[in-house]
């Protein structure tokens, strides 16, 4: 969240902490602290981020959950529609049978909590962009939960159609909610080291 505020010249942290009319001076003692307390600068959350798949028995708190659901729902969308629905689970047998439903997610039964993101296709009102709206709002959760010190993953289910069945069937959505992704929370257990992943050579300026 680096940076400045291009329409008032206000570091871009201060003015979404709402702090805008805070003395320089004050600020300077008072950011570090509000920084710690709200997580991660954003930039080193980005490049710091791992999927977690390891998590301790510790419950995740409902207000930590509701933080991560707030920045998913912050995410932009065509039109802005918005077209994100979300179930959460946290039964310990829901959890085992979505490591059953996707292999790739056995893992979730270890885990405190996961949120299932879908599309509402009756808010898609906007040529079709239901996928990139709600993968938005999943790569949004994931960086909240990280720079809140959770440990999260996207564990796939859209486009492939036995696990969309699945995880329709075993929450019982209706036919117009697509689930679209399952994100696994909790405390890390392990903490994968970050990569660089930059490769200039994918890189092409103005003509290919
Ligand atoms: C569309 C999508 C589907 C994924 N499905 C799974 C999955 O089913 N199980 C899993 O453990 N990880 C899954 N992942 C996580 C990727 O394996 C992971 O993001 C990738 O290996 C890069 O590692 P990182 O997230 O630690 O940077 C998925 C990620 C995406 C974006």
């Amino acid at each position: 969240m680096g940076g400045m505020s291009r329409q008032t010249g206000i570091p871009r942290r201060v003015a979404l902490l709402g702090l805008a009319g805070v003395s320089a001076a004050a600020l300077a003692g008072v950011l570090p602290a509000v920084a710690a307390a709200r997580g991660l600068d954003t930039i080193e959350a980005i490049k710091t981020r791992r999927s977690v798949r390891r998590y301790t028995s510790r419950p995740l708190a409902e207000a930590d959950l509701r933080e991560i659901l707030r920045c998913g729902m912050q995410a932009p969308s065509a039109c802005d529609e918005q077209p994100w629905r979300f179930v959460i689970l946290r039964d310990k047998a829901l959890l085992a049978r979505a490591g059953e439903i996707n292999p790739y997610a056995a893992f979730a039964r270890e885990a405190p909590a996961a949120v299932l993101v879908c599309g509402d296709l009756e808010l898609d009102r906007c040529q079709g962009y239901w996928v990139q709206d709600c993968s938005n709002c999943a790569m949004c959760m994931l960086l909240a939960a990280h720079a809140m010190g959770l440990g999260a993953v996207w564990t796939g289910i859209y486009p492939l159609a036995d696990r969309v069945e699945g995880f329709r069937a075993l929450c019982g959505l209706p036919a117009h909610v697509t689930p679209l992704a399952l994100l696994v929370i909790g405390h890390p257990a392990e903490q994968p080291a970050p990569e660089n992943r930059f490769k200039p050579e994918r890189i092409r300026y103005d003509r290919w």
